[in-house]
């Protein structure tokens, strides 16, 4: 089992998950900490090497993070990345200038002849730049502007301007590997099966005999979690699958076939009379959500109760929760909370997060390592509150029927045509238009396609789909669909819009 690993050291750069999942990727474990972390922390924590983030500060501000200058004598070696290779530098008493010309976007950077590298377009994003170099270190690459890459070697200090972590940075990802194995010298044997099996051995001996519940959404992160604990403590597992009547076509009925072959004990609650008599007479959006949280919640408890007591409650809280909430690293076991909107005063003696070391994309690794199918471990995203927020105005189980049988239209034609992206579904809008419908007129329902390109949710672009699919989806929903009369399709972005439309 690999022992090695990567400390990232976070300066507010927005690329830190980034850099994490890159080393990941190149099979040396990482951790992201704050960049305030002490010298003696880091010596216990014994990583065979440091990655100081970039980050939105000039190292003269008054507010600036800078790390403590002990790091730099452990012997460790440091690689600092934008931000932090000013802050290296000026901790080590070399001098960064406000770059009378920052540098922003896709810039050459020419190393030195010696270095063997040709010179390779980089993506820049800097105001300020390093103007002298510390004592021992020399410069190893420049901009028409400024010191691109630095080094001392023997002190296996190094830090480049540019951004080898984006994907804009031509071999980028070679020279994260360079530090990783031939300054930090890795073994390069991180591997998913260690984190398993780590975490089963974790989560055997902190529930003993106990029993664990765990809230199934179906979504992937709280299924993982699922077949890992199952996993680990076959027998002891006990699941609630609160079905708030607001799925996609037979999707509880799927969520609750995946699970029949893992050890768990699968309690669904068909709630969905429940959850549509709350939605009567209710039109706003965040009204629908909290509404819609808040049953969920008391759905939980109800089914909790009737269980006994049960000492310990899963979550399938990931690492970019934990690391966007400000929290450190590293337990499985912490008091975070996430997944399902359950409330933070659940009486569970503890709370088990054995996803909370995880990326998405190794989440999903797992899940199939664990068995479960490909098209679960694989789904897009799908809200909280479901088709509810999908419906404008109230939600009627017509309207559900409706958007539901239209989702599967598209979800299918999609498959058909071997089209990938990252999330897609229809909308039922509350908006009526005439059509013609054999020798009659109609007046029915507007409904709308969203399909999106997306790497991180946060933004989005429509999806280019091409317009045969397009002309298909229309005259499929439209003939077979009797209530919609008219198809559009949503070609906004995100911003200024929002990927779901309520
Ligand atoms: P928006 O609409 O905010 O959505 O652009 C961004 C992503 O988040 C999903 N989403 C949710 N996920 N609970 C969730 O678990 C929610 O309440 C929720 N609302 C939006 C949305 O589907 C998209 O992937």
């Amino acid at each position: 089992m690999s022992t090695e690993k990567i400390l990232v050291l976070d300066f507010g750069g927005q690329y830190k998950e980034l850099i994490a999942r890159a080393v990941r990727g190149l099979s040396v474990y990482s951790e992201i900490r704050g960049g305030d972390i002490s010298a003696a922390e880091v010596k216990k924590l014994s990583p065979i090497g440091i990655i100081l983030t970039g980050g939105p500060n000039s190292v003269y501000a008054s507010t600036a993070p800078l790390c403590d200058p002990e790091i730099f004598t452990l012997g460790i070696p440091v690689l600092g990345i934008c931000y932090g290779m000013q802050m290296m530098c000026h901790v080590l008493g070399g001098e960064v200038k406000a770059g009378a010309r920052g540098e922003y976007g896709r810039v050459l950077v020419t190393p030195v002849p010696e270095s063997g590298y040709a010179p390779f377009l980089s993506l820049m994003s800097h105001t300020d730049a390093v103007a002298v170099l510390p004592q021992g270190f020399t410069a190893t690459a420049h901009t028409e502007n400024c010191i691109a890459a630095c080094k001392n070697a023997e002190k296996k200090l190094y830090g480049v301007q540019f951004h080898p972590e984006s994907e804009h940075t031509e071999g980028g990802i070679e020279h994260i590997r360079h530090f990783l194995y031939n300054i930090c010298n890795t073994k390069g044997d991180y591997k998913l099966d260690d984190y398993l099996e780590k975490q089963v051995a974790a989560i055997r001996e902190k529930a003993g005999n106990e029993k664990i519940l765990l809230g199934l959404s179906g979504g992937v992160d709280s299924s993982v979690c699922a077949a890992l604990l199952s996993r680990a403590v076959p027998q002891q597992l006990v699941c609630i699958f609160v079905d708030h009547g607001f799925m996609r076509q037979n999707e509880g009925d799927e969520i609750e076939k995946a699970f029949a072959n893992q050890n768990l004990q699968l309690i669904r609650v068909n709630a969905a009379d429940r959850f549509l008599a709350k939605m009567k007479g209710v039109t706003e959006p965040e009204k629908k959500r909290k509404i819609i949280g808040e049953e969920f919640i008391r759905v939980f408890e109800e089914e909790a109760a009737k269980l006994g007591e049960i000492p310990f409650l899963a979550q399938g809280t990931i690492y970019p929760d934990i690391v966007e909430s400000g929290g450190t690293h590293g337990a499985t076991i912490k008091s975070h909370h996430n997944v399902g909107g359950l409330p933070e005063n659940l009486a569970f003696a503890e709370i088990i997060e054995p996803l909370s070391g995880l990326f998405k994309d190794e989440v999903r690794v797992l899940g199939e390592k664990l068995g479960l199918p490909a098209a679960l471990v694989h789904r897009q995203p799908f809200p909280g509150p479901g088709l509810a927020i999908r419906i404008m105005g109230e939600v009627t189980a017509e309207k559900l029927e409706t958007l539901r049988a239209s989702d599967a239209i598209l979800r299918e034609e999609l498959d058909n045509a071997g089209i990938e992206l990252n999330q897609y579904f229809t909308v039922l809008t509350d908006t009526f238009s005439v059509g013609v419908k054999g020798d009659y007129r109609t007046y029915d329902r507007v409904l709308a396609i969203r399909a999106v390109i997306t790497s991180d949710f946060m933004t989005c672009e429509c999806a280019q789909l091409p317009y045969e699919i397009l002309l298909k989806l229309s005259s499929r929903l439209t003939s077979e669909i009797s209530s919609v009369s008219r198809v559009v399709y949503d070609i906004t972005s995100k911003p200024p819009a929002t990927v779901e439309w309520e």
